[in-house]
């Protein structure tokens, strides 16, 4: 994984870039002592390296016994969803059916989804991962009841804790109850750990060992990271990504686009998107995270990112595998005109109109910050987690508010359960 600031640097003074790098030293150094705003939410910090071979096994072993199902639903909302699906979307092939097929539900609370589910599953063999910290939250807890209730209605009482597993809480909750009532397996959520920095926990690790993916590289990614982004020195990546994008912040650009030429990243954009959105907004700061797929975004969204307000920069997550790209076909009528780019990868024609378009959006006024990743695979994902996750720390320390809360998120439930007329 490369970082590379150069078409970002020139936006802002080098001096006021300088200070910031120092502050985000310090920054990091708070992080690492437990010493500043909301040090009982750091436990991620450690994570990757937590767990002992045996309970990485077991939750092989436990993704092991769900793969005869015909479906997996993962049910949870906001970090108890995001990480794992953001690595599922990366890796899954485009087209190919997988087995068993994972859904996610409880991410919404849209009646269409969750019965279009229903009826999709009715002739289907599927097992529920319910993952909820609080174990109180509507949306999954509404899916939850739903599709335990049907699940219920079609397998045999006795056996039916086979097809369900809890992550929660160690004590508290519903879905701590439950799991302890009717003797249903579970993994805990650690009480030092929020949930959009729990993708690297059982939260994120089962649901992409039950989609097939290899765990034990992707906290291999993040190991090899960590020693990296934990260094108070002038080139961890995490410390000059916080430095660059909060003084592009302060320089005005208050929107952070994270840009991807791959399809595959788009989830792993929503992810970012949380991490960031819910960690630095508050108090009436914080830079606004967007996210743009490129070129199909470029035909929507580019004509505001070159000429519209200048209030933006963007983050680009460049893939350089070209292996398994179609290569464009020589043509006798050429009847296209694209014989100038036969005989060329598909891929290198999108390479191209990455740098094309980091060109245009420079010149335009869009400061660019790149990262390179060789390909994407469990590690490059285990890496990138963990970089942003200490960037996001260091981020909101720069920021001077308490990156590990969230509590604007309330005020939405307040109302609703008001009109909902709950007690
Ligand atoms: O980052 C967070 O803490 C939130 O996004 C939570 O993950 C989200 O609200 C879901 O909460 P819970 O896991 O308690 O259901």
């Amino acid at each position: 994984m490369k970082l590379d600031i150069s078409n970002a640097i020139n936006f802002i003074e080098t001096k006021n870039f300088e200070k910031e790098h120092i502050r985000a030293i310090e920054a990091l150094k708070t992080l690492k002592n437990g010493t500043g705003k909301g040090s009982d939410f750091l436990g991620w910090i450690e994570l990757p390296e937590s767990y002992s071979e045996n309970e990485i096994n077991d939750i092989i072993k436990a993704a092991n016994a769900f793969k005869n199902l015909d479906a997996v639903v993962i049910i949870g909302i906001g970090g108890s969803y995001l990480g794992a699906k953001a690595v599922h979307e990366a890796l899954k092939p485009h087209f190919t059916a997988q087995k068993p097929e994972i859904f996610f539900a409880g991410h919404n609370l849209s009646g269409n989804y969750h019965h279009e589910l229903l009826q999709y599953l009715e002739d289907k063999d599927y097992g529920i991962v319910v993952i909820s910290k609080s174990g109180t939250t509507t949306e999954p807890a509404i899916a939850f009841r739903l599709l335990y209730n049907h699940l219920k209605s079609k397998n045999n009482p006795k056996t039916i804790k086979e097809k369900i597993i809890v992550i929660t809480d160690a004590n508290k909750g519903s879905l701590r109850k439950l799991s302890n009532k009717e003797g249903i397996k579970s993994y805990v959520i650690a009480d030092n750990v929020g949930g959009r920095f729990s993708v690297l926990s059982p939260v994120g690790l089962l649901p992409i060992a039950i989609a097939g993916y290899d765990i034990k590289s992707l906290l291999e990614g993040a190991i090899l990271c960590k020693k990296e982004c934990l260094l108070e020195n002038d080139t961890n990546p995490s410390i000059i990504y916080a430095a660059i994008r909060n003084q592009l912040y302060r320089s005005g650009k208050k929107i952070e686009m994270l840009v991807n030429y791959n399809l595959r990243l788009n989830y792993f954009a929503e992810w970012w998107k949380q991490l960031y959105g819910e960690s630095e907004g508050k108090e009436n700061k914080g830079i606004f995270p967007a996210s743009a797929s490129f070129s199909t975004d470029l035909h929507s969204l580019g004509q505001y990112i070159q000429q519209g307000e200048r209030h933006l920069f963007e983050t680009n997550i460049l893939v350089d595998d070209e292996s398994d790209s179609p290569i464009i076909p020589f043509d006798e009528e050429n009847l296209d005109s694209l014989n100038y780019i036969a005989g060329k990868k598909q891929e290198y024609i999108n390479k191209t109109a990455a740098k094309a378009t980091i060109m245009a959006h420079v010149a335009g006024n869009v400061p660019n910050i790149i990262i390179n990743i060789d390909k994407i695979n469990e590690l490059n994902l285990g890496k990138l987690i963990y970089f942003f996750e200490i960037a996001c720390g260091i981020s909101g320390y720069l920021l001077d508010v308490n990156p590990f809360d969230q509590p604007g998120v309330e005020d939405y439930k307040q109302n609703m359960f008001k009109l909902l007329g709950k007690k």
